[in-house]
């Protein structure tokens, strides 16, 4: 069996949604201090839902293949939901990864709650610390 599925295959080599939004309303980066791996995400909100999502990756073909998957996943989504996106869920939409590569998953769904907490903070809305509370081991490798 190939070590990679063909998704995962064809999300790396044609990824979707790669880039930038200059005007995103939320902004996540998170970096995984043992790779060294960097992954941003963009998203553009209208109404509670994400209706334009963007990432750049600087990062494994795992990763790519991850985030590019993440952003099909939560584009068309309410905020809300897209912060249910877990990595066990972009890693089945992927047809799976190797399990030495499941991290480069986590660093997807770290990216959409990174980029969904930015968009509450600069817009002052309520929500649950708890709900962020992986990210904090993120932020505190990558600052
Ligand atoms: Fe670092 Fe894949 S090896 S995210």
């Amino acid at each position: 069996m190939a070590l990679y599925s063909d998704k995962v295959m064809d999300h790396f080599q044609n990824p979707r949604n790669v880039g930038k939004l200059d005007d995103a309303d939320g902004i996540g980066e998170v970096g995984n201090a043992k790779c060294g791996d960097i992954m941003r995400m963009y998203i553009k909100v209208r109404d509670g839902v994400i209706v334009d999502c963007k990432f750049n990756t600087f990062g494994c073909g795992s990763a790519i293949a991850s985030s590019s998957m993440a952003t099909e996943m939560i584009k068309g989504k309410p905020v809300d939901e897209a912060l249910e996106l877990s990595n066990k869920a972009v890693v089945e939409a992927l047809d799976g990864l190797p399990a030495y590569k499941l991290h480069c998953s986590v660093l997807a769904e770290e990216a959409v709650k990174a980029a969904v907490k930015d968009y509450y903070d600069k817009n002052g809305i309520a929500y649950d610390p708890a709900l962020f509370s992986k990210l904090e081991d993120c932020e505190h490798c990558h600052g």
